[in-house]
C-alpha cells in the first residue's frame, strides 16, 4: 500500500501514468476520463454546490468542478499533490489528512451536495471502506450524493479474471471494490454503474 510518501514521489509523473493505462484502455485506469465524467455530470445538477473531494490528487476533476464554480473543500494526505493542486484552485479548502484516521475536524460541522473520491478509497481495506463511507453519510444535504469512482468490479469472478488478465501489473496491496461483496457490507442502498473491464462509478443517496 502506498504511504504519503510514496504519494508524494508519484505525484509529478501521476497524470502521465494515467493518461499511458486510460489511453491503451488497460489496468488500472481503463475507463479514467468517462469515469471522471460521470461523476463530474452528476456534481454539475446543481449550481454553486458544495463539494467535499476525498484524495483528490493533482486536482484533475476537483479543478474543473472549481472552474465551473462549486466551491470546494478536498482531503489528501500527500503534500506533494496539494502542493500540484492547489495553485490550480487558489480558494479550495485543501486539507492535509489521511483518511484511515477518518474525517479532519475542520469538516466535520460541514454539509455538502455532493461528496465524491476517484481512485483513492482502494488504498483502505473493505471494512475501512464501509465505514468511511458510513462516516461520509451525515455530511451529504438532503438530496445529496457520495459519488464514487475506481477500480471496481461487479463481483470477485469478475475481479480474478481482471488479476489474471493483468498479472504482470496487478498490485496485490490493494483492495479493490466488488459491488455485491460492498453491498452487504455498507447495509445501505448503492447503485454501480460499470464504465470498463476494471473501473466504474457508485452513487450512495442521503
Ligand atoms: C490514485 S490517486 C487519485 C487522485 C485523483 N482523485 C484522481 O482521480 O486522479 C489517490 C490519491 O489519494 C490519496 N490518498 C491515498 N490514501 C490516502 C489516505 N489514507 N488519506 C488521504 N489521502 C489518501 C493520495 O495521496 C492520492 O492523491
Amino acid at each position: 500500500m502506498l504511504t504519503s510518501k510514496g504519494f508524494d514521489l508519484w505525484a509529478d509523473e501521476y497524470d502521465k501514468t494515467v493518461q499511458l493505462s486510460e489511453e491503451s484502455n488497460t489496468y488500472p485506469f481503463a475507463g479514467y476520463k468517462e469515469i471522471l465524467n460521470v461523476i463530474f455530470n452528476e456534481s454539475m445538477q446543481k449550481p454553486n454546490s458544495d463539494i467535499l473531494d476525498i484524495g483528490f490528487g493533482t486536482g484533475v476533476l476537483t479543478r474543473k468542478l472549481y472552474e465551473q464554480g462549486h466551491h470546494i473543500d478536498g482531503v489528501d494526505f500527500s503534500s506533494n499533490m496539494i502542493a500540484l493542486a492547489q495553485p490550480t484552485m487558489p480558494d479550495a479548502n485543501l486539507l492535509e489528512w489521511d483518511i484511515s484516521k477518518g474525517l479532519p475536524p475542520e469538516i466535520l460541522g460541514r454539509q455538502y451536495d455532493s461528496i465524491i473520491s476517484t481512485y483513492a478509497l482502494h488504498h483502505l481495506p473493505d471494512k475501512e471502506k464501509a465505514e468511511f463511507i458510513a462516516m461520509l453519510r451525515p455530511l451529504l444535504k438532503d438530496g445529496g450524493k457520495i459519488l464514487i469512482g475506481d477500480i471496481a468490479f461487479e463481483t470477485r469472478e469478475h475481479l480474478n479474471k481482471c488479476r489474471l488478465d493483468s498479472i504482470a501489473y496487478w498490485d496485490d496491496d490493494e483492495f479493490y471494490f466488488v459491488h455485491d461483496e460492498m453491498r452487504s457490507l455498507l447495509k445501505i442502498p448503492s447503485e454501480f454503474y460499470p464504465i470498463s473491464h476494471c473501473g466504474g462509478v457508485f452513487i450512495i443517496e442521503k
